[in-house]
């Protein structure tokens, strides 16, 4: 909880410290009741007249009107800082999951993620405000309670306060089983939102094959299993509470018993047994909630718990220097470049030099290396073993800002964002102007379509761009890395969707940019690779290897060095 409230920064302190001042007032009122109640029928009672009655009435009557208003606020202002709270924190969260490696991404489902950003951080802020106001009243009125009635009378003090330890024994004893229940909960929560995800991101493949009942009946499989891990939590929690409140009336009974006793023998009025026992309810209350929201607290920890993972999981590496300066590649060279997921060996033993201007066709069979190939460059990836440089400079010298900003990337799966043709091209350059956009649109050539979807750029495209033909995204796609215009071009089977007439086009708006650009290129169309002045077969460097195979593209590579 001090992390959160770290993570959150420090300038919530003083709001809280005022908060809690105001909740210290609300709360001494509150204790003035029984020594009020008392006053009347020790003394106004029995000896005064109508009039004193009527004062003391008052007294209290303005007393609580008092404490309703200076209530409210500090409710309200502990309400708003905590929603501030989690708003710092959902914001810097959100900012870290843009720094984590694509790798780390892909060791967590989307559902996951977005489980831990609203679910897990939502359990903490009820902490932070619902659970914190009443814990503090709770802890200061069992406080205040016990010190009047020590004065009152020891004896009968010590009776109700032997509950105490008696609850404590009982959170220590259930405080772990919480902890872990809870999470738990959150991680069942979290698979069942990775189904939820992909059943609606996937619903057209979910249909085409009639698998609606197949992801229906997994996710009741997922919902059964959080109703077990649920249950499991209420019956903790159950039988945690009825053991409390069990303590509780045992203590309420022994007061009337021995209070009784005193009261008989002389030694209590009847009004301090009376405010002695509303007394006894505030400890009794005080130790329920607190015992209740220790369990609350506990299974915020749970919940926080997940936050801080991803939290505590390092960015990418942002190691080289600290600069903005843009590269001028003039050449790019690969030595004895390895790579392996991490079960999975995928390339190895990786020569090649570039020069500026080079149009690099990567060629080779589907799955052997081509797109991994292309992700080291970026960084997306880290090779494993071997150097890659630009300008003779280790890539790990540059700071992934430069390096990335240098290179312009059509990957193999697209991703459109659910805005306008205009803003999606935009994402390629965020201070271009609408004439720029169209002109990286026409080298596409997509102008010709966008002008004939309904509202031109500003049409809308849907999720992903649901809305266009796999080769309309793809030109969408082409257009956003052109008018990014940087010096190096990745392009991942970027005109795969095309028809003929629609890819040559693109073949002559890349001639165009020939030389000027230096372009990596992965393709089967023998026309694309014949553009090529360096033909890269990752067949050959293919992990483990693979002999029969490796002559034939060998040929490949032979057939092409003689033009
Ligand atoms: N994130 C990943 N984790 C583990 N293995 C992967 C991952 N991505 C791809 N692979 C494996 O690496 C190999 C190369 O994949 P890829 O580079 O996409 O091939 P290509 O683009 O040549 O078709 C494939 O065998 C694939 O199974
Ligand atoms: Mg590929």
């Amino acid at each position: 909880m001090m992390r959160m409230l770290n993570l959150a920064g420090r300038q919530h302190l003083p709001m809280l410290a005022l908060c809690l001042t105001l909740i210290i007032v609300t709360t001494l009122i509150q204790l003035v009741l029984p020594l009020g109640v008392q006053q009347m029928l020790d003394n106004v009672l029995s000896t005064g007249t109508a009039l004193d009655l009527h004062h003391l009435a008052l007294l209290l009557l303005g007393l609580f009107a008092a404490k309703a208003i200076v209530g409210y606020f500090a409710q309200l202002m502990l309400m708003v800082t905590g929603d501030r709270i989690i708003v710092t924190v959902r914001e810097k969260l959100f900012s870290h999951y843009q720094f984590l490696s694509l790798a780390q991404h892909k060791d967590h489902s989307v559902g996951d993620w977005v489980s831990r950003l609203n679910n897990d951080i939502t359990a903490v802020r009820n902490v932070v405000s619902n659970v914190a106001i009443a814990f503090i009243v709770s802890v200061l009125q069992l406080i205040g309670a016990a010190l009047i009635m020590l004065s009152m009378n020891p004896s009968l003090a010590l009776v109700v306060l032997l509950l105490g330890p008696a609850t404590t024994l009982v959170s220590k004893l259930f405080g772990a089983t919480f902890f872990r229940l809870s999470k738990r909960i959150q991680e069942a929560m979290a698979d069942s939102n990775s189904t939820l995800q992909e059943s609606l991101s996937g619903i057209e493949a979910v249909k085409t094959f009639s698998r609606e009942r197949h992801q229906i009946g997994q996710y009741r499989q997922q919902m059964k299993r959080f109703l077990a891990r649920a249950i499991e939590a209420r019956k903790a929690d159950s039988l945690y509470n009825a053991i409390v409140a069990f303590i509780t009336s045992v203590t309420t009974i022994a007061i009337v018993w021995a209070g009784g006793l005193a009261v008989i023998g002389g030694e209590l009025t009847a009004g301090m047994l009376v405010a002695f026992l509303l007394y006894a309810q505030y400890v009794t209350q005080s130790i329920v909630s607190i015992a209740g929201h220790y369990s609350a607290v506990k299974q915020a920890e749970g919940a926080s718990d997940r936050v801080f993972e991803i939290l505590d999981m390092e960015t990418e590496a942002s190691d080289g220097e600290n600069s903005q300066q843009a590269i001028q590649p003039r050449s790019i060279s690969f030595h004895n470049v390895a790579f392996s997921y991490p079960d999975k060996a995928v390339f190895a033993g990786l020569d090649l030099q570039v020069k500026q201007g080079d149009t690099v066709a990567i060629v080779g069979p589907s799955g052997c290396g081509k797109s991994t190939f292309l992700r080291l460059l970026p960084r997306l990836y880290e090779a494993s073993a071997g150097s890659i440089e630009i300008n003779g400079k280790a890539l790990r010298d540059y700071s992934l800002k430069q390096l990335r900003d240098a290179m312009s990337v059509v990957s193999q799966d697209i991703h459109l964002f659910e805005t306008s043709v205009l803003e999606n091209i935009r994402f390629g350059r965020l201070d271009a102007s609408d004439d720029e956009v169209i002109d990286a649109a026409k080298r596409a050539n997509a102008d010709e379509f966008i002008r004939d979807l309904p509202q031109g750029y500003a049409s809308e495209i849907g999720a992903n761009g649901c809305f266009l033909s796999g080769g309309q995204r793809q030109r969408i796609a082409l257009a956003r890395a052109f008018l990014k215009d940087a010096p190096i071009l990745l392009l991942d089977e970027a005109t795969s969707s095309l028809d003929a007439d629609n890819e040559q086009r693109i073949q002559a708006a890349l001639a165009h940019i020939q030389g000027r650009c230096t372009t990596f290129i992965i393709a089967h169309n023998p026309a694309t690779i014949a553009h090529a002045n360096v033909v890269l077969d990752m067949q050959r460097y293919r992990q483990p290897p693979m002999p029969e195979l490796a002559t034939v593209s060998g040929e490949l590579v032979a057939r092409r060095a003689l033009g």
